[in-house]
This record gives structure tokens, C-alpha cells and sequence, in this order.
């Protein structure tokens, strides 16, 4: 390791690493974090300063280490260290390195003076990946801390609400564009200017053609009567624009080119027709529906449902 990561690179490694980890959880705007904050700047000197100390303290107890070594064990060292890659495969080296495992024949030199029941304690080096796994949680809890709960990172609370906030924007973004689950059982009528406008200019695009501009009917009856073969109410209206009427009469569903609450507006707008009694309408078919309108017009229409379409009707 030490060849690879001299104390040159080691050291700004450490240091460029955390300072990578405090700019990408920290959330500072544009500017860098220890600027925005500048108690994060006092972090990253201690931090800084803790590394240098650990490399002078570890390079004073390996000295120590190696004036304590026997002559044998510094051979060894020196061969490990200076074999060619070729000669020890490189994992095992790795492995070596990682664990810094001795080997069973060598247990001997680790053999503490301790002795219970036949049971010897070993005094094994901590393995390196353990340590810098532990290092690393040190980091990392440095730097948690750091942003949960010294600069006010987002907890689980504002997280979760954050994410709602999203998702309800998604949602609006949703319904304008994809058919929405508006059904005949929640639909309410309209009466807002804005949305009979809008009713009114899909009935200018998709309904003229049967009904008439001005609702009063031709190939598709009078919708400004209140004689209604498919009901009169918001809701009947909204089901029968949305699933279409009786077979083979000609008014086709229009689930597929109108979303429902725009069904919800066309209808709504046909409903305000009601009494504009336009000239030479076609004549009122279906039955009287007994709206709040009670004043609608009384004209000849009274018998044309009973003379020419209630038998057929009733059956419906
Ligand atoms: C191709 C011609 C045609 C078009 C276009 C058309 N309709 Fe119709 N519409 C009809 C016919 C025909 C009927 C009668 C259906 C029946 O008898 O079952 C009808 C019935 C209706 C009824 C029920 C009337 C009643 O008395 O119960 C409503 C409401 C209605 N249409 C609304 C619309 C709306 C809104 C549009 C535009 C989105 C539209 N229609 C487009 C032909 C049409």
C-alpha cells in the first residue's frame, strides 16, 4: 500500500475525498460548502490536521516497530515488500495486505503470556480492512452529522413531504394530459363562465354536426328541451356522452377523443341550453325530465314524446 499511495498522495487522496463527500451531501447552492458554511471550512482543516498527525504518529510507531523487529523478521519484511508482482500472485499480496494475517507457523512470535485452561490468547494485528472500514464510518458519521443535523438536511418528515409535494405535481401534470378517472357517479354540474366556455368550444368541435350550433338539433335530437331519451341529469348526460347512445343511432362514445372532465364540461354547457328554445329546433323526443327548471317551455313538444317515441321508450 505505502508504495502505491506514498505520503504525498495519500494525504491530499484523504483530504480531496472528504472534501468530495462534504460538497455532494452538503447542499450549498452554487457556492462551495465550506464558503456557504464556513464551520465546514473549520472541518475540513481539522480533518486536515488529524490526518497529518495519524501519518506522523504511525510513521513514529512503524520506526518503533521495525527497531523492535529481529533480524529474520526484517528480511522477511524486506523480501514481501520488494517481491515482484509476478512472484506472489497479487491477491494473495492484497490478501496479506488486507488482513495482515500471520502465518500458523509464526503464531508463536504473536503468543501473549497469557494462559487459562489450556487456552492461549493470540495478540493478532487488527486486519487493515477492518480499520479502514472502521475509518470509513468515521467519515461518514462526520459527515452525516454534518449535514443532518448541523445544516438542516432534509429528516425523514420533510423528506416524505417533499416527495408528496412531487408527486401531487406529477399528479396535476397527469390529469392534464391523460384521460382522468372522473365517472358518472362523482360528476358534479358546472356552472363557472370558464368552464362552459370551454364546454361550449368542444361542442363547437366535435358536436355541431348532429346537434346543431346552437343545440337545437339534426341528425342527434334537441338538447335544449328538457325531453331527454337518455336522461336529463348531469350524470346521464356525462354517461351518455362518455359511453355513446343506443346502438346504431349515430352518437358514438367519446371516452377515447374527450376526457372525462372535459365530458364533464361539454355536458355541463348543453345543460345551460336548457329553455334557449333556439328556432325551428327538431321536435322533443324521449321524456320529460322533471328538472328545477319548472318554467322550461310548455310548447307542442308536451305530446310529441307520448305520440312518436315513449313506446319505444319505456323499453329502455
Ligand atoms: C354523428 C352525429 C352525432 C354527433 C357528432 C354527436 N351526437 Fe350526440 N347524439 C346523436 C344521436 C343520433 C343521438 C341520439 C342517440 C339515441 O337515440 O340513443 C345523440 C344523443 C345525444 C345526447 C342524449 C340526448 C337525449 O335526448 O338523451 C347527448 C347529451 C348528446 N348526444 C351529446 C353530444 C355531444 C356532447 C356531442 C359532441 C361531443 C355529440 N352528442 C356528438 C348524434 C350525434
Amino acid at each position: 500500500m505505502k508504495k502505491y499511495f506514498p505520503v504525498y498522495v495519500r494525504v491530499p487522496l484523504l483530504f480531496g475525498l472528504f472534501y468530495g463527500a462534504i460538497e455532494f451531501f452538503v447542499d450549498s447552492g452554487d457556492k462551495p460548502a465550506f464558503i456557504e458554511y464556513p464551520s465546514l471550512g473549520i472541518l475540513l482543516m481539522l480533518f486536515l490536521f488529524v490526518i497529518i498527525a495519524l501519518e506522523i504518529v504511525g510513521n513514529a510507531a512503524t520506526q518503533i516497530v521495525d527497531r523492535l523487529m529481529s533480524p529474520e523478521e526484517r528480511e522477511e519484511k524486506e523480501r514481501l515488500e520488494n517481491l515482484p508482482v509476478t512472484e506472489a500472485a497479487w491477491y494473495k499480496k492484497l490478501m496479506t495486505r488486507l488482513t495482515k494475517s500471520k502465518p500458523m507457523e509464526a503464531e508463536q512470535e504473536l503468543e501473549l503470556n497469557h494462559e487459562y485452561d489450556g487456552i492461549k490468547e493470540l495478540d493478532n494485528d487488527l486486519p487493515p480492512w477492518w480499520v479502514y472500514l472502521f475509518y470509513g464510518t468515521i467519515i461518514f458519521g462526520v459527515v452525516y452529522l454534518g449535514k443532518y443535523h448541523l445544516f438542516g438536511g432534509d429528516n425523514q418528515d420533510a423528506e416524505f413531504k417533499k416527495e408528496m409535494a412531487s408527486a401531487q405535481l406529477q399528479i396535476e401534470e397527469y390529469k392534464k394530459t391523460a384521460p382522468d378517472l372522473l365517472t358518472a357517479e362523482q360528476v358534479t354540474l358546472l356552472t363557472e363562465p370558464a368552464d362552459l366556455a370551454a364546454g361550449k368550444t368542444i361542442f363547437d368541435n366535435n358536436c355541431v354536426a348532429c346537434h346543431r350550433a346552437d343545440g337545437g338539433g339534426g341528425i342527434g335530437p334537441n338538447l335544449t328541451d328538457e325531453y331527454w331519451i337518455l336522461g336529463g341529469d348531469i350524470k346521464s348526460v356525462f354517461n351518455t356522452i362518455m359511453e355513446g347512445g343506443r346502438d346504431g343511432k349515430g352518437m358514438v362514445s367519446w371516452k377515447q377523443q374527450i376526457k372525462p372532465s372535459d365530458i364533464q364540461k361539454v355536458a355541463s354547457y348543453i345543460l345551460s341550453l336548457q329553455g334557449t328554445n333556439p328556432a325551428d329546433a327538431k321536435a322533443a323526443e324521449g321524456d320529460k325530465y322533471e328538472a328545477v327548471e319548472a318554467d322550461a317551455p310548455q310548447t307542442s313538444a308536451e305530446e310529441a314524446p307520448a305520440a312518436e317515441t315513449a313506446p319505444e321508450e319505456s323499453t329502455k
